[in-house]
């Protein structure tokens, strides 16, 4: 007979119930770090940063580790060389382990493909060889567009190689994200997939990278299933391939500060940002920080199931587990496709040794319930992380139960796309967790919490983060927008008289007595679903773009399992209907425009909306009001009775 499910209040009575916990013994004894290495990072910054410099093997050393003579435009590892394909591939070949797998990867529909070091190096050196025979040339921006297929990492790795920088779209993104992305790189070049399954749905993406794509866009294009029959302006990346197969490219010498990727996120203001990475510093603090943090070895099976459209993926699914020659798990469906047990079938299957996700999945989880987990032998696990947005103790303590099975630390990794990699997050095996909080700053980064005026905030109280020194993963700037690299990360805290310069990543943070900082969200117009980040001026543009909408404003309300849900209050024009019609006519612009994972959970119809007397829209209200708190004080509104009106139609 099968088991009754566990109810809640027995869920809830086997979580633990401290505060904080120590790093388990078994980890600590075979951890990459076991000493604190804070203290010495800070005695002997920046020359600190050779830790991670040495995770590579340059093919010429640099001559200074960091160049500030023009801040905040850094220079790290300046003079140096090297290849981020030959640190991620050829270097592991030469030194004997071409037979270790480098990517296993498994489809939704259960499909599997491994790839060793020397398959992988085979099959990248003859996309490489492809590339060049479209036309593809060192520093030409080589735009990506596809699901979780083997393809994706292998083109990024192909591109690094032969010096041409990758643009990566998720795949989730609409024909029109793609173009502005495109255009915005000024990039002439395709690599795409022509469908794939998504929960068991065939998606036709030829068909939308088609839209999105430039007319003059030279397209490579993966046939997914079959055989893919290029039309005119096309190649076939399969027949590319065959035709280079055994073809040996050097992979070229780029100099460290040599542009590895950009990608695209998004900002308070419309346009998204093109963060600029580079070959060097990036590559240095993936692979430090993938050591360091994630403790991943060579022999580990190490499964980061974030997209590789997202920074997640760049960094913690290629870039710093090939780095470090470790075999990276590759994931291309939904986590409960076809059933709920997937991704323990996967942890069972591949005897996972780290598993890497998102808060908005651990809270998927506990709404799933324990037997799922519970019925497979997760054992293999030795380590759990989280990254994208704050994970609430209760969420934590269930992965630490349930997953990690009260035997593997858990690190809670805040990071951005513009910092590269891991800034704030407790090392497994040197300190103390404390659910809820990141942790402190990661040696050598001078992460703070201070208030309006920049200075440091008391323990406990509510500030603004902040990071003093620059790191070797930091971005350069904002493609093709010095002005707006200047503007948006360091006009607010620095002292350029002084030449004192201050990173503000517009986050909201605490920190306690013993320096670990708690993350409490954006503070600029961004909202964070599911981990995803999405400007609210894109979202308004998109639905002010609707014919019949007068005026719209879209904030972040708390969501049990997305995190933060999209709210959009919509007046419209004199008139126009407010029927399920309309509404869903506002939901498809935004599709269309930004991609599915971004549409709105509610859109509100409202004759006004709440604003001060100065007649700026009060937006904290209307987070409150979507989230179901309490409102503060109304008084300083110029309208006050539309709050009442905008909170019933909530309600129904
Ligand atoms: O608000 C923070 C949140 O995600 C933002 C960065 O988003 P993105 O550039 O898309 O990169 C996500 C993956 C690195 C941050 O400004 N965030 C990220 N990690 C955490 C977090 N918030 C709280 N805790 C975290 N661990």
């Amino acid at each position: 007979m099968a088991e009754e499910p566990e109810t809640e209040p027995e869920i809830e009575a086997r979580l633990p119930e401290q505060d904080s916990f120590e790093p388990p013994e078994s980890f600590v004894e075979q951890a990459n770090v076991t000493d604190d290495p804070r203290d010495e990072f800070d005695e002997n910054w920046p020359q600190c940063w050779e830790n991670a410099a040495d995770k590579l093997d340059w093919f010429d050393g640099y001559d200074e580790v960091l160049d500030d003579s023009d801040a905040p435009f850094y220079e790290w590892f300046v003079g140096g060389k090297l290849n981020a394909c030959y640190e991620c591939v050829d270097r592991h070949v030469e030194d004997g382990r071409g037979d270790a797998t480098a990517l296993s990867w498994e489809g939704e529909e259960g499909e599997t493909r491994e790839y060793t070091y020397e398959e992988l190096l085979d099959e990248v050196q003859a996309f490489a060889a492809g590339l060049r025979d479209v036309g593809v040339e060192e520093d030409d921006v080589v735009t990506m567009y596809m699901p979780m297929v083997p393809e994706l990492p292998i083109a990024m790795l192909a591109c690094a190689r032969i010096g041409a920088p990758h643009n990566v779209v998720f795949a989730g993104f609409s024909a029109d994200a793609l173009r502005t992305r495109m255009e915005n790189a000024s990039s002439d070049f395709l690599v795409t997939c022509d469908s794939y399954y998504r929960r068991g749905e065939k998606l036709d993406h030829k068909k939308k990278a088609d839209r999105g794509a430039p007319d003059e866009a030279t397209k490579i294009v993966v046939g997914r299933f079959e055989r893919y029959v290029p039309t005119d302006g096309e190649y076939a990346y399969r027949e590319l391939v065959t035709r280079h197969e055994g073809a040996s490219v050097e992979p070229v010498e780029r100099d460290a500060e040599d542009m590895l990727f950009l990608m695209y996120t998004s900002g308070t203001t419309g346009t998204p940002k093109g963060v600029k990475h580079t070959t060097g510093g990036y590559l240095s603090y993936a692979a430090w920080t993938s050591h360091a943090v994630l403790d991943l070895k060579p022999e580990d099976t190490y499964w980061c199931a974030a997209d590789i459209g997202w920074i997640t993926g760049h960094s913690y699914i290629v870039y710093g587990p090939l780095s470090l020659g470790t075999t990276s798990l590759m994931y291309e469906g939904a986590p409960d496709y076809p059933t709920k047990n997937r991704l323990w079938e996967m942890v069972e299957g591949y005897g996972v040794d780290v598993f890497y996700t998102a808060p908005t999945a651990v809270r998927a989880f506990m709404k799933w319930g324990t037997e799922h987990p519970e019925s497979h032998d997760l054992s293999s696990l030795r380590l759990l992380g989280t990254v994208g947005e704050p994970i609430n103790p209760r969420a934590w303590k269930w992965y630490y139960r349930y997953i990690g099975g009260e035997d593997c630390p858990i690190v809670d990794t805040w990071w951005q796309t513009e910092t590269g990699g891991m800034m704030v997050t407790t090392l497994p095996g040197v300190d103390e967790m404390k659910p809820g909080s990141a942790g402190p700053p990661l040696p050598g980064i001078d992460a703070r919490v201070v208030d309006e005026s920049g200075d440091e905030v008391d323990a406990g109280d509510a500030g603004y983060l902040t990071v003093h020194k620059p790191w070797p993963g930091m971005l350069r700037t904002v493609y093709g927008d010095d002005e707006r690299y200047l503007s948006e990360y360091w006009e607010t805290y620095s002292d350029e008289d002084a030449d004192e310069w201050v990173y503000f990543p517009e986050d909201g943070a605490k920190i306690d007595d013993d320096g670990y900082i708690t993350v409490l969200g954006r503070v600029d117009d961004v909202v964070n679903v599911s981990g995803h980040r999405l400007g609210t001026m894109e979202l308004e543009s998109s639905i002010v773009g609707v014919e019949g909408v007068a005026e719209a404003a879209v904030v972040g309300g708390e969501h049990d399992v997305k995190g933060e849900a999209v709210y959009a209050y919509v007046i419209v024009e004199e008139g126009q209907d407010t029927d399920d019609t309309f509404r869903e006519e506002i939901v498809d612009a935004v599709e269309d425009d930004i991609g599915p994972f971004a549409r709105p959970e509610e859109v509100v119809f409202t004759d006004a909306l709440p604003k001060t007397r100065s007649g700026k829209i009060m937006r904290r209200l209307l987070e409150d009001i979507a989230s179901g708190d309490e409102l503060g004080d109304t008084s300083t509104l110029r309208n006050p009775d539309v709050v009442k009106d905008i909170e019933r139609k909530l309600e129904k």
